[in-house]
């Protein structure tokens, strides 16, 4: 399929919007997936990027490799949509005898499948709100970064109708307002960075209101199966450049958003940050490293 497909077509403006083009042609958002997310009392655990399992930290904890799931019988079929480029979709093969990433954009299912895969994960297109799958298939319906771009009431409605009884559904992002560490500067940095954040917020989807955090948790209000479980603060810490936490930011949506209607604007606040960023930290490469410090929320809720 083309970009000029029908799946293409039914996209709202919103959802075009949503497609930066750093997206497309870059794995920037690699270093926005959670080292672990850990859900041991679900009976998996969405160990990405690492693949190894996590020690268990209580009784009810446990790690389940795709050996001990397929005896269960509860680790059949896992299904990432909004998959994007794979990067999460891969990271739930060990786990599943099946994985299917699903998402709207070619562009990105594209990317997906030029990046190596194991062989039980395939790509298909797909909204959302329509998933190619039958009544009762799927044990774990998950979204990594990606459900708040959805009709979120349409892709609930869906989600408990691909799900077997007892299956999952487990919903993850990260908040914008990231946070910085190095030596003894960590609060200046912080400073600056809320800075960024601030000229930033007026480029925001409308769509996604001030605060994503809010989006998951009136969907996870409106979520009615009674086993469920909400966690807002889980900080996942990354040491890399500062140029490439700079990368991160500019692939936010707001950011995009900016780039396009004032592109020298854009860079002109890019490089404020940087050189401020830098004053403070008293370094001059902008090679230096710093720690990441991503806020992830995530829910998890059993269908019954
Ligand atoms: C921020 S990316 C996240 C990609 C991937 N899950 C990751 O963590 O790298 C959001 C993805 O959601 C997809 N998306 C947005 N709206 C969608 C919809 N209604 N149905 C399916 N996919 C959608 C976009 O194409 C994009 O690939």
């Amino acid at each position: 399929m083309t970009n000029s497909s029908p799946q293409n077509a039914r996209l709202s403006m919103r959802q075009r919007d949503c497609f930066p083009n750093s997206w497309i042609s870059s794995n920037s958002c690699n270093l926005l997936l959670p080292a672990e997310i850990s859900a041991g009392k679900w009976d998996f655990i969405l160990n990405t990027h690492l693949s190894i399992p996590l020690p268990c930290t209580s009784p009810r904890w446990r790690c389940q490799k795709k050996e001990d799931a397929q005896k269960s019988n509860r680790f059949n079929f896992a299904v990432d949509v909004g998959c994007g480029s794979g990067q999460g979709t891969v990271l739930l093969a060990p786990y599943f005898t099946k994985v299917v990433g699903t998402d709207i954009s070619q562009a990105q299912l594209e990317m997906a499948q030029t990046n190596s895969k194991p062989p039980n994960v395939s790509y298909r297109q797909s909204p959302a709100e329509e998933l190619p799958f039958a009544n009762s298939e799927v044990d774990l319906v998950t979204a990594m970064t990606a459900a708040h771009w959805f009709d979120r009431q349409k892709f609930l409605v869906e989600a408990d109708r691909v799900l077997k009884p007892g299956g999952c559904l487990a919903l993850l992002s990260y908040t914008m307002n990231m946070g910085l560490e190095y030596e003894d500067k960590s609060e200046a940095l912080n400073d600056i960075c809320k800075e960024f954040y601030a000229a930033l917020l007026p480029f925001r989807d409308p769509y996604l209101g001030t605060d994503s955090g809010k989006i998951y948790s009136d969907m996870f209000e409106s979520c009615s199966y009674p086993d469920k479980e909400w966690n807002e603060s889980f900080h996942v810490k990354k040491t890399l450049p500062l140029d490439s936490y700079i990368g991160m930011v500019q692939t936010f949506s707001s950011f995009q958003k900016l780039l396009k209607k004032d592109p020298e604007e854009a860079r002109r606040l890019s490089d404020d940050i940087r050189t401020k960023l830098l004053s403070a930290m008293k370094v001059s490469s902008p090679e230096t490293e710093v720690t990441v410090v991503i806020k992830y929320f995530y829910w998890l809720a059993r269908k019954p």
